[in-house]
């Protein structure tokens, strides 16, 4: 099968060599891969004609922006006003403790990412979580092994 991501290169083409397409170029890496390695920032730096110091720090800046690969799974709880007030900070502690990592990191088998958002639209069934994609509702600490498991068998 052919490989679809596209190269670097082909992705720098896409914009003018100019510094006001630096967030278009570190937008258009991080879909491409997922996160913004440390070879890719110093090729949008170049092409966009910018210290790599001032790329990181657009990075680092936008909270959107990663600078780590994402695991094969993401785990996002949602510390929105809704679900923060039923309890998601429990539900964010009982997963670092289960995976062993901190929000924001990535477990060392690159199994699961574990990040927090804010409101995902669904505060009548806080605390939320979203597994990928899918919506966990009306979380608790005893759900995480259940959908652990659930995740691993698939
Ligand atoms: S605050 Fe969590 S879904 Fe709205």
């Amino acid at each position: 099968m052919e490989d679809q991501t596209k190269t670097i290169d082909e992705l720098l083409e896409c914009y003018p060599e100019k510094p006001e397409y630096l967030i278009f170029l570190l937008q258009d890496v991080q879909s491409a891969y997922g996160y913004i390695s440390p070879e890719s920032m110093q090729a949008v730096s170049d092409h966009a004609g910018v210290p790599v110091t001032q790329a990181y720090s657009v990075a680092t800046f936008y909270q959107s922006f990663r600078l780590e690969p994402k695991g094969e799974h993401e785990l996002r709880v949602c510390l929105g006003t809704a679900c923060h007030l039923k309890g998601g900070q429990r539900i964010v502690e009982a997963l670092e403790r289960k995976l062993n990592i901190n929000a924001g990191e990535t477990t060392e088998d690159m199994m699961y990412t574990l990040d927090t958002v804010n409101c995902v639209g669904a505060c009548a069934l806080a605390p939320v979580m979203l597994v990928d994609e899918n919506y966990e509702t009306n979380m608790t600490a005893m759900k995480i092994g259940k959908i652990l498991k659930k995740i691993k068998t698939k």
